[in-house]
């Protein structure tokens, strides 16, 4: 008992808090936080494969496939050459909010009039990204549970998988250089 209280004494001087559950250690993790990729009804395999390569090399924490096409089969996708499954979680549902963890902010990615910019926008540190199919669009009820609705500002649709990737590298350039970001608050450093 003498021991462990000792301890505990110890941390609560280098930790400044009582109870002591705040390390002091650099964490050794790229980011605050994470980055979920969901698609909504994809149909085209190129499309999911890409994707997941994606969030494999964006280090992406899940991806959420949400009602996929039949067809697409996860083991069999030849723009995902290092099958992203074996490393990065991946999960079918059927809602795409059935899979929204705890404390994560939804952010649909869509092309509409009212949507935010990217470019002026403010990365959620704990995120989950919501793209439509690439036959059509995100729904309005799926437009209205999200917190954001982004839009990558061009004058027409972009394809699927190459929304991924600039959504998931804007993440990663505003995380890396803090003087990006509206506000300029870098989460590796904000508590
Ligand atoms: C290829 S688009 C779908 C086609 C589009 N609805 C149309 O009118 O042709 C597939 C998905 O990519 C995303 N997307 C494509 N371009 C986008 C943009 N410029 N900004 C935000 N999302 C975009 C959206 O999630 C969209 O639902």
């Amino acid at each position: 008992m003498a021991l462990i209280l000792f301890h505990m004494a110890g941390a609560e001087k280098k930790s400044g808090r009582k109870g002591g559950r705040t390390s002091e250690r650099e964490s050794g993790r790229s980011e605050r936080g994470y980055a979920i990729v969901a698609l909504d009804g994809p149909t085209d395999p190129i499309n999911v494969g890409h994707t997941l390569r994606a969030a494999m090399c964006f280090d992406t924490r899940l991806v959420v496939l949400a009602n996929p096409d039949p067809a697409i089969k996860l083991r069999r996708l030849s723009t995902d050459p290092g099958r992203t499954w074996r490393h990065t979680p991946v999960m079918s549902v059927e809602n795409v909010f059935e899979s929204l963890p705890y404390n994560c902010t939804p952010v649909a990615i869509e092309l509409t009039d009212d949507a935010e910019d990217l470019v002026d926008f403010q990365h959620p540190e704990r995120a989950c990204y919501i793209f439509g199919p690439e036959n059509g669009s995100l729904s309005e009820e799926a437009l209205k549970r999200c917190d954001h609705v982004l839009k990558i500002p061009v004058s027409l649709p972009l394809n699927l998988a190459a929304t991924v990737n600039v959504v998931l590298y804007d993440r990663m350039l505003k995380m890396r250089r803090p003087e990006l970001r509206p506000g300029g608050n870098n989460p590796r450093t904000t508590r």
